[in-house]
């Protein structure tokens, strides 16, 4: 952790023109890191909401312009695999900073992102071959990839990750749905439950659908009848909660409910403000 937060400090110090930071466009608020701005302060700043293919499509609207409406900043979609979007990267770095991407000044632009947000994915689609590291193993020293887009444009990829500090009860629950936590850190009813409650509010029709369901109960009723649905059932009749807590989010990470956005900018707002109140 600190070894990244260095290595930010480093390429600040030796000359950074954008910041890109990855975000889960099902997910933006959460999956984003507002200790990166402080440490690259007054840096243009690119907001890529990738994976945005599983995300709800008006609610990626709604984060575009929320972003879009900040100083110094753009926010575009992506789909990490996909080849014409990521030009798109490009073209919105050269914007943001249009003194600078000639051989006498390259365009120097540091990539960030939580684990599993798709980052070796876009930067294998930007080189067009396999040129980043993926995973991170641990014990093993990473120092920072410099990798030469086109010429006097030059993306550096950070080592390790740079973890939020996660202060707001609901991003946790959000990145753990998402897949960004390891599978041990969390309690998967938990976080199945929390997912319902969001799709029970605002995609209920995804969620009768995708299991058959004629009406919606409580959270823990909709949990037990995707279990029944998915055959975690045990012997006199009850539901193994954890099994039916697995199946849901799989098929939510998988996107098998549709697109699927699981908070809005005016929530994230709230829940900050009211993080920031405690
Ligand atoms: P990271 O370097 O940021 O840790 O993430 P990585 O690129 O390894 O991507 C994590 C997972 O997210 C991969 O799936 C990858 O295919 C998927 N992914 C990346 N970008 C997108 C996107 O725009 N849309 C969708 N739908 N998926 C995306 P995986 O299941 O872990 O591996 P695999 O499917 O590549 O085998």
């Amino acid at each position: 952790m600190n070894s990244t937060r260095q290595a930010i400090k480093d390429r600040v110090k030796a000359g950074l023109d954008v910041v890109i930071e990855l975000l889960d466009a099902r997910l933006p608020g959460s999956s984003g890191n507002p200790l990166l701005a402080a440490l690259t302060t007054g840096r243009p700043a690119l907001k890529i909401l990738n994976k945005q293919d599983l995300a709800d499509p008006s609610q990626t609207a709604a984060w575009l312009a929320h972003y879009n409406a900040q100083p110094h900043t753009r926010a575009i979609p992506l789909d990490a695999g996909d080849k014409a979007p990521a030009r798109a990267l490009i073209k919105a770095c050269r914007e943001l900073a249009p003194n600078r991407g000639d051989l006498a000044k390259p365009l120097r632009v540091l990539i960030c992102g939580i684990p599993n947000v798709g980052k070796s994915t876009l930067i294998n689609t930007l080189v067009g071959k396999r040129a980043a590291k993926t995973g991170d193993e641990p014990g093993i020293t990473k120092i920072e990839q410099k990798i030469v887009l086109e010429n006097g444009f030059y993306l550096f990829d950070t080592p390790g990750m740079l973890w939020p500090r996660i202060a707001i009860e609901q991003s946790g629950y959000h990145l753990a749905a998402s897949g960004a936590i390891g599978r041990n850190a969390f309690d998967e009813a938990e976080v199945a439950l929390e997912l319902i409650h969001v799709l029970k509010r605002r995609y209920p029709d995804a969620l009768q659908q995708r299991y058959g369901l004629a009406e919606l109960g409580d959270e823990e009723t909709v949990l037990e009848a995707i279990g029944l649905k998915r055959g975690a059932k045990v012997r006199g009749g009850g539901v193994q909660m954890h099994k039916a807590a697995e199946a849901l989010l799989i098929d939510y990470r998988q996107g098998l409910l549709g697109r699927i956005t699981l908070e809005t900018p005016d929530e994230m707002t709230a829940w900050r403000q009211a993080a920031a109140d405690e």
